[in-house]
């Protein structure tokens, strides 16, 4: 039933990598805002792009329907930063032109789906003072704050069902197979693949490994009669040695304090950590060396983000999405919607802007795995 409102006009969008789930909570923020609250829908094109171009469609219940079970995002999606746009090789800030946009349009509000880059963008334009609020998704599980993010449940099942797979090939070829899962920062995604997968190693960025740790624990399984190996490894993994580069090339850029300082120390990083992409395969030629068993990599990729949510990102998705209709039919603004247990709660986007949760090594999740013999390469 509609209830009276002030809150008419709300514009949605999403942003950032694309993650099973946005199209549920697109439908479960706009079935309850329209539905429930009464209010209008404004669908942007292609993340914060379609806020400055102004592309957007209305998204009434018919376009709303049939759209919980289908992945990607019916809007469309980029990694554009609205303060940062190109326009003919200069850098321009839109927020003003978004400002317009929002305003032209009679927007009470806008809801933006994404990971902490669109906590950012969504922090500009919440400080521009424009009424936000953000819901968590990320294949990464890497947003501060909220128990967990929606796309993060769909992509473990799929790592690990990768992960279940490559056991019965590497024990019949007596081989090492390293499977590289996505997460660039956080290793939460290979960490839990890597368990519910029963990888004999696991490897994330932020517990870095030495090839002889690795090369111990399969040799130790080799003199236990288990002649293969299976190693979940994370995109961001790194050595011992190649992480304290990594860092230090970090903290050049944060300390660089003229602009042409921090332009050669972001291109230093960036030369880093291109020379570090192909870690996997590197790895694998190493192990390959140290253990004398054949190594072969397995890289995921957008498998990982593709195709239909699970059903646990479907409730969290729909959870999320009617919270958030709540809040801004409260006027409730400048927040991400957070999960928490079984509850939402909102939480200050000046929280959750330009903050990634990382993996602790303490985690319970790792000591239940090193319990039960996964080797973490430490
Ligand atoms: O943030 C989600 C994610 O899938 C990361 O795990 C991965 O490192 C990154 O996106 C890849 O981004 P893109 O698709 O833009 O290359």
């Amino acid at each position: 039933m509609a209830r009276p409102t002030t809150t008419r006009r709300v514009g949605i969008l999403t942003a950032g990598g694309d993650s099973p789930g946005l199209n549920a909570a697109i439908r479960g923020f706009g079935k309850a805002a329209i539905g429930h609250h009464g209010m209008e829908l404004f669908g942007f094109r292609d993340g914060v792009t379609g806020l400055v171009e102004n592309r957007y469609i209305e998204l009434d219940s018919a376009r709303l329907s049939g759209i919980l079970t289908v992945g990607g995002t019916i809007l469309g999606t980029s990694r554009d930063k609205v303060h940062r746009w190109n326009v003919d090789g200069e850098t321009r800030d839109m927020v003003p032109t978004v400002v317009e946009n929002y305003e032209a349009l009679g927007l009470d509000a806008l809801v933006v789906l994404g990971g902490g880059g669109t906590a950012k963008n969504a922090q500009r334009l919440v400080d521009a003072g424009l009424n936000v609020v953000h819901l968590p998704k990320t294949i990464d599980n890497d947003i501060a704050e909220t128990d967990t993010t929606f796309g993060f449940a769909t992509a473990t099942e799929i790592a690990t069902e990768a992960v279940d797979r490559v056991h019965s090939t590497a024990h019949s070829h007596h081989r090492i197979i390293l499977t590289e899962i996505m997460g660039h920062r956080a290793g939460w995604l290979t960490l839990a693949a890597g368990i519910a997968g029963g990888a004999d190693v696991v490897l994330i960025p932020e517990i870095p490994y030495t090839v002889e740790s690795v090369a111990d624990t399969i040799k130790a399984r080799l003199e236990r009669g288990s002649s293969f190996s299976v190693v979940a490894v994370a995109e961001g993994a790194r050595d011992v040695e190649d992480t304290a580069d990594y860092e230090a090339a970090q903290l050049l850029v944060q300390v660089a304090k003229t602009p042409e300082a921090r332009r050669a120390a972001k291109a230093h990083l960036a030369h880093v950590e291109d020379s570090q992409r192909e870690h996997s395969f590197r790895l694998a030629r190493e192990l390959e060396a140290a253990t004398g068993l054949e190594s072969r990599v397995t890289i995921l990729g957008y498998v990982q983000r593709g195709g239909a949510p699970c059903a646990a990102d479907r409730l969290l998705a729909t959870r999320l999405g009617a919270a958030a209709a709540d809040l801004v039919a409260r006027g409730e603004y400048g927040v991400m919607v957070a999960a928490r247990g079984d509850g939402t709660v909102p939480v200050p986007l000046s929280d959750v802007a330009g903050k990634v949760k990382l993996v602790p090594p303490d985690h319970g999740w790792v000591e239940a795995a090193r319990k039960v013999g996964t080797g973490f390469g430490d």
